[in-house]
């Protein structure tokens, strides 16, 4: 046997010098949750060891993370039943506590980067994404709510706009609508291919944002396909954002590569609520070990082509990285 592809594994040191793929604490950007006022922190039970978080909680979330190397956040508020409506009305208000939160994280914490979440579910009566109309989710009617609320955020001290909802046109509406403010250097990170997934339950458990009737099938995509993606990805690229996301991670590691390949962008990955409480229910039952099971994960995600993962893994993963 001439070749024998085990001699490249034979030591630690030969193996480190062939490894293809480095993960670390600085391509994640950490999942927040979000409580107004002076609530103490409530457990999520499908996302254990996760919590909503009143602010001053969530700055010793934030100074821990970046303790271990994490620096970048995305932020989702928990916004009380009373404040939704219609038209999403209270996103935009300039003193919510939302917004109010993000002032203060950036005068605390000048060195982090902030990425928002701009759609309408979180502060929707109707739990959508977008503006509902005898059922029937109003694309043209959304766009100008989501502009809106992507110019408050970048008002507000966002590095980074997240949008969501899935609507068409939304990246370059948003873009336009942040140029014309003069907020030409704020980011826009987009939901390119999100899939229609039974992995956001967690998500929607920690947010109460689940949908009142319906489903969001008419907006995110179907699980089934790939080439349609490339169609999100040629329009989000054509439309000025500056990152394409592929959501959920896990079982659509297909779709990561395939627009890795597709375009030159730097390709994010949402490794999503339901894909940690999977691996965290494993762990808890014994039947996977955490310390080895959670980095692979990642590191496979960064192997099939994301250059960024939002993960709720990030503090822990800063941890075990910092151990070596
Ligand atoms: C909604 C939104 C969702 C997530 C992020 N933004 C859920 C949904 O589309 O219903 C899911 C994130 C996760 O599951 O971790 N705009």
């Amino acid at each position: 046997m001439r070749v024998r592809p085990r001699r490249n594994r034979k030591n630690q040191l030969i193996r480190n010098m062939v490894e293809e793929t480095l993960l670390r604490p600085t391509n994640l950007i950490y999942p927040l949750f979000l409580l107004e006022g002076n609530l103490g922190k409530q457990a999520i039970t499908s996302l254990p060891g996760i919590f909503r978080m009143n602010l001053n909680d969530l700055c010793q979330e934030v100074e821990a993370s970046i303790a271990v190397g994490v620096s970048s956040f995305v932020l989702f508020p928990a916004v009380p039943e009373k404040y939704k409506d219609k038209t999403a009305t209270y996103s935009v208000q300039a003193d919510n506590f939302y917004l109010e939160a993000v002032r203060q994280l950036k005068v605390k914490f000048p060195e982090i980067v902030l990425m928002s979440d701009v759609a309408m579910d979180p502060y929707s009566s109707d739990g959508h994404d977008g503006y509902v109309e005898d059922g029937n989710i109003l694309n043209d009617r959304t766009l100008p709510i989501l502009g809106n609320m992507a110019v408050a955020q970048a008002q507000a001290g966002f590095d980074i706009i997240g949008p969501s909802d899935m609507m068409d046109g939304r990246v370059g509406f948003i873009r336009d609508a942040l140029d014309d403010k003069g907020f030409e250097n704020t980011s826009i990170m987009a939901y390119t291919a999100k899939y229609a997934s039974a992995f956001y339950g967690p998500f929607r458990e920690a947010l109460d944002s689940a949908p009142k009737g319906g489903d969001k099938k008419t907006y995110q995509m179907n699980p089934a396909n790939k080439r349609e993606a490339l169609i999100e990805a040629t329009l989000d690229e054509a439309e000025g954002a500056d990152f394409l996301m592929v959501k959920p991670a896990l079982c659509y590691m297909d779709v990561i590569q395939s627009l890795k390949t597709h375009s030159n962008l730097p390709i994010a990955a949402y490794n999503v609520s339901g894909e940690y409480a999977m691996l965290m229910a494993a762990c808890e039952k014994g039947w996977l070990d955490y310390e080895l099971a959670m980095p692979e994960m990642l590191l496979s995600l960064k192997r099939a082509g994301a250059d960024v993962i939002l993960t709720y893994f990030a503090k822990d993963f800063g941890r075990l990285y910092n151990q070596g």
